[in-house]
């Protein structure tokens, strides 16, 4: 695995692969790497073959500095993990190759991102999620981007955001990777202390009971909601947002009859999580 940390670097060593054929697929990360990301690498491996993972802990997502700060950073256990999962480039730029002195220009997704997240966390989060990305869609040049459904709505900023300015990517969303308790992986999960790791997995619980009563032909989305509230209450977890939306647009809906994303934040002992399930109505598929 070649590690590049600038662009130039990233865009000869990618047209020497193209030039052999075959479609170059990219997983951008912020590093600390879980088994998460290694199914977005993967799942890049088979599809498009030549894989570049971008590991860039983007500072003008981060709403707060003392969570900047603190995010973890070990680039050599990164790297181990990524020649363990096949990738072929990590590309790993320092914070001036992305954002060099004078830049100004911003990527700016409207509505999708004002509920949820993007109400929590305040714009400068998805605004600095969608520059980031653009750039770094921009730097590699993929055929295919790869994406995590855990960040349901960060996905969805990414799709329109591709649509809306005619990038030519192809965008991929994986499946949520889960412990087997259920509580989806993250980075921030090595953080929860004995007592709230024990508590966390009521979040997806929480989120399959929602699924459980839409299957069985509860189309009221507070009620569905309230099967779920009740497992939260037991776990002593009280959420920040626990919603029913339009898988498309995000809207609140007080009726299930369309894909609707049940999305979740709760802070468990002080640690942030986060977690979601897309439901039918009338089927109890993921
Ligand atoms: P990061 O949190 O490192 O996540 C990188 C990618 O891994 C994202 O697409 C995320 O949705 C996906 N991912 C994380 N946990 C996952 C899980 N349990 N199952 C499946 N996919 C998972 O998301 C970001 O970085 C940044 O915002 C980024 C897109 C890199 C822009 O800076």
């Amino acid at each position: 695995m070649k590690i590049v940390r600038t662009v130039a670097e990233l865009r000869a060593t990618v047209r020497a692969a193209r030039s052999g054929g075959g479609r170059i697929g990219l997983v951008p990360t912020m590093g600390a790497l879980h088994d998460g990301h290694l199914a977005l690498v993967r799942r890049a491996r088979d599809v498009s073959g030549f894989v570049v993972v971008s590991l860039f802990v983007n500072p003008t997502q981060f709403n707060d500095p003392v969570d900047l700060a603190r995010y973890p950073r070990d680039e050599a256990s990164d790297a181990a993990l990524l020649r363990g999962a096949d990738a072929d480039v990590l590309f790993a730029p320092p914070v001036e190759e992305v954002y060099p002195p004078g830049f100004a220009t911003s990527v700016e997704v409207a509505g999708l991102t004002a509920p949820l997240e993007g109400a929590m966390r305040g714009p400068e989060h998805f605004r600095g999620v969608a520059t980031v990305v653009t750039k770094l869609l921009n730097m590699a040049q993929p055929d295919d981007a790869y994406f995590g459904q855990k960040d349901a709505q960060q996905a969805l900023v990414i799709r329109r955001l591709v649509r809306d300015l005619d990038l030519p990517v192809r965008i991929e969303i994986h499946p949520t990777v889960r412990e087997s308790d259920g509580l989806a992986m993250s980075s921030r999960n090595a953080r929860l202390d004995q007592a709230a790791r024990r508590r966390a997995p009521a979040i997806s619980r929480a989120l399959r009971a929602v699924e459980a009563a839409v299957a069985e032909g509860g189309h009221d989305a507070a009620v569905a909601l309230a099967a779920g509230a009740a497992i939260l209450a037991e776990a002593k977890i009280v959420p920040e947002y626990f919603s029913a939306v339009s898988a498309e647009t995000l809207e609140p809906v007080a009726r299930i009859t369309d894909e609707t994303l049940i999305a979740i934040a709760a802070n468990v002992g002080g640690i942030r999580l986060i977690d979601n399930v897309l439901v039918h109505p009338g089927s109890h598929e993921r």
